[in-house]
């Protein structure tokens, strides 16, 4: 069997996303009860901020169809009163949302330089070649769409992979094998941490907000041993982070951000250059009485 590039993939996802942009849509296709939870969204932003609500929209409309169709840009359209110009800019931005039918369960394999070194690029193109299918491709049993990723902020278990974004540390190519090999028998891992598998769908309304008593999950496990190895160090060694109390800059660093400043070069597109020698005079510069700093007494 010949696989597809990712540049092959590539290719085809931009056909797909111009077809699904030409098609108008129906946003009637959604029904009632999609309508009044998509106007529970919007109800959680300030007024005359509706707009706001597109993402956690486009989620909702994941849930009901398992991508964005050209119906899921009109109905998020219609009801934030935008154009679907506005919507289709953010859907073809942001990698999360979809532009074909999305499997049971999304496995992102992150290629990023630390993951990728480690074995990810491995791992993604062993389970590109057992499950015959390419970037942002779905397998024809509708079980498994594989996407590269990048950095999935985990690097302290690299190589990872997520199954519709809970985590599975520490991968090898056999344990990837196993992975989709028990996703595609009907089986639902644990994930190393997180909480328990679901569906795309399943997660996809749960990213939009709504959730059940089960799928918050409130005893998953959310961290493990490398991601408090700092933390333990600092107890140990008695040590604490800084306060995060703005330092009070000395004379002589506040001519040098002025000389520096004076010397960029700026145009007329560049934003007002703001350093610390355009900063307020506090009190304490003029002679004046300071508030003492908490805890510090006077
Ligand atoms: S590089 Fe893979 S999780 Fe950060």
């Amino acid at each position: 069997m010949t696989l597809p590039t990712n540049s092959d993939a590539g290719r085809e996802n931009f056909r797909t996303s111009v077809i699904q942009l030409d098609r108008p849509g129906d946003p009637s296709v959604f029904g009632e009860q999609t309508r009044a939870e998509a106007a529970q969204i919007i109800a959680r932003y300030p007024a005359g901020q509706s707009r706001s609500a597109l993402l956690p929209l486009l989620h909702l409309v994941q849930s009901e169809q398992g991508y964005v169709t050209s119906d899921g840009i009109a109905f998020c359209a219609d009801i934030l009163d935008i154009t679907k110009a506005q919507v289709s800019a953010v859907v073809t931005f942001y990698t999360m949302y979809k532009r074909s039918p999305t499997g049971e369960y999304l496995v992102s394999v992150c290629t990023n330089t630390l993951c990728g070194m480690l074995g990810g690029d491995d791992i993604f193109a062993a389970l590109g070649q057992t499950l015959g299918v390419g970037d942002n491709q779905t397998t024809e049993d509708g079980t498994i769409t594989l996407e590269h990723a990048e950095c999935l902020a985990a690097c302290d278990y690299a190589p990872i992979v997520t199954v519709n974004y809970e985590f599975f540390d520490n991968q090898t190519v056999a344990s990837a094998h196993k992975l989709v090999n028990a996703l595609r028998g009907g089986e639902r891992p644990m994930p190393t941490r997180g909480a328990p598998l679901c569906s795309f769908k399943q997660i996809e309304r749960q990213i939009a907000g709504f959730h059940t008593a089960e799928t918050l999950a409130p005893d998953a496990n959310t961290s493990g041993v490398p991601t408090e190895i700092g933390v333990h160090l600092a107890v140990e060694r008695g040590e604490s982070a800084p306060s995060y109390a703005v330092e009070r800059t000395d004379a002589r660093t506040a001519e040098a951000s002025a000389a520096r400043a004076a010397s960029q070069p700026t145009s007329a597109h560049d934003a007002p250059l703001e350093t610390s020698a355009s900063d307020e005079q506090h009190p304490q510069d003029s002679g004046g009485a300071a508030e003492p700093e908490p805890g510090k007494g006077t």
